[in-house]
């Protein structure tokens, strides 16, 4: 059994089998096919986090594929009241056939899965929001900017940009990071992007400069200053993260047809001007719409390979 924890635990070629199915059944949805897939199977979704986009493509994708989504919000949840995590693992996987989990610490949804006797999917963590990235490079591939690919990554280096490592590192494409000094990416995570570019031939660049990193990209990224749970840093990153906003003049530097990705929610005149924003509301929301259709190839892949 599998567990979509991380894309580290991912092979190059599972990633790209993953996408192959959800475009399939995108392509399905669209020409008004819905394949019970999962028909009769139940997803608890446990929320620690507020979600917007997360929670509605989870619900409405299992729902498409024929099961059932549970939303649970861990305030209502004997979680909230400090039952373990291993034991609210052991409980609702006898219940139900697949979970998705939104917390803080990577390690209780690690804690989760240890327990779980159906397949766990990560909603984001602190650390991690591998989903997300599913999403993203499947609009990449609709976009065409997945053939040596150069991806830059303006902004914070948090779980968006720990991400990016790992999904670049995979799959073997430049990424460039560039984020305020003091604010890189997890330095485990760093090695453990390094580790895997080397059998990828990823080149992985990190620096404090915006330009440096959007100078020819093909796509250029940015994430939220200010992530759930650290809303009382608010002042003091804003402030620190000054000049890292992407904007027309920033974007500019970027290939000609360059694509700009959002995961949102997106803050404007912080991390993404207002203008450029909505210049590129095309691929940000085609890449919000994707998070449907690249969750439902996660869970039909997890549980056909439960079989
Ligand atoms: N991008 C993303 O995960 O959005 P939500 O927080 O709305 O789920
Ligand atoms: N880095 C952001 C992503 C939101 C989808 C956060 O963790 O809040």
């Amino acid at each position: 059994m599998r567990h979509f924890l991380t894309l580290r635990d991912f092979t190059k070629e599972e990633i790209l089998d993953i996408l192959k199915l959800a475009a399939n059944i995108k392509k399905e949805l669209k020409k008004g096919i819905t394949i019970p897939y999962l028909e009769g199977k139940s997803l608890a979704m446990i929320f620690e986090k507020s979600s917007t986009r997360t929670r509605v493509s989870f619900e409405v994708g299992i729902y498409q594929l024929g099961g059932i989504g549970l939303f649970l919000s861990k305030n209502d949840l004997q979680l909230g009241r400090g039952e373990p995590m291993k034991d609210t693992a052991r409980v609702i996987s006898r219940m139900c056939d697949m979970v998705m989990i939104r917390t803080y610490d990577q390690a209780d949804i690690e804690e989760f899965a240890k327990f779980s006797h159906v397949p766990v999917i990560n909603g984001l963590t602190d650390r991690f929001h591998p989903v997300q990235l599913m999403a993203d490079y499947m609009t990449m591939m609709e976009y065409g900017k997945d053939k040596d690919p150069v991806v830059a990554y303006v902004g914070d280096g948090n779980n968006m940009a720990n991400s990016w490592l790992m999904l670049a590192s995979k799959l073997g494409f430049e990424l460039r990071i560039a984020t305020p000094s003091g604010y890189e990416p997890d330095s485990e995570v760093v090695a453990q992007a390094m580790e895997f570019a080397k059998e990828s031939g990823a080149e992985i660049v990190f620096c404090n400069d915006p330009a440096e990193a959007v100078k020819n990209a093909d796509v250029v990224t940015t994430d939220t200053w200010i992530s759930m749970g650290q809303e009382e840093e608010k002042e003091k990153r804003i402030a620190d993260f000054k000049g890292f906003m992407v904007d027309e003049e920033l974007f500019s530097l970027a290939k000609k047809d360059a694509i700009f990705l959002h995961c949102l929610p997106a803050y404007r005149g912080y991390e993404v001007s207002e203008e450029l924003f909505e210049k590129h509301s095309k691929e940000i929301f085609d890449e919000a719409e994707n998070r449907l259709h690249a969750q439902k190839g996660i869970m039909v892949w997890l549980d056909r390979e439960r079989s």
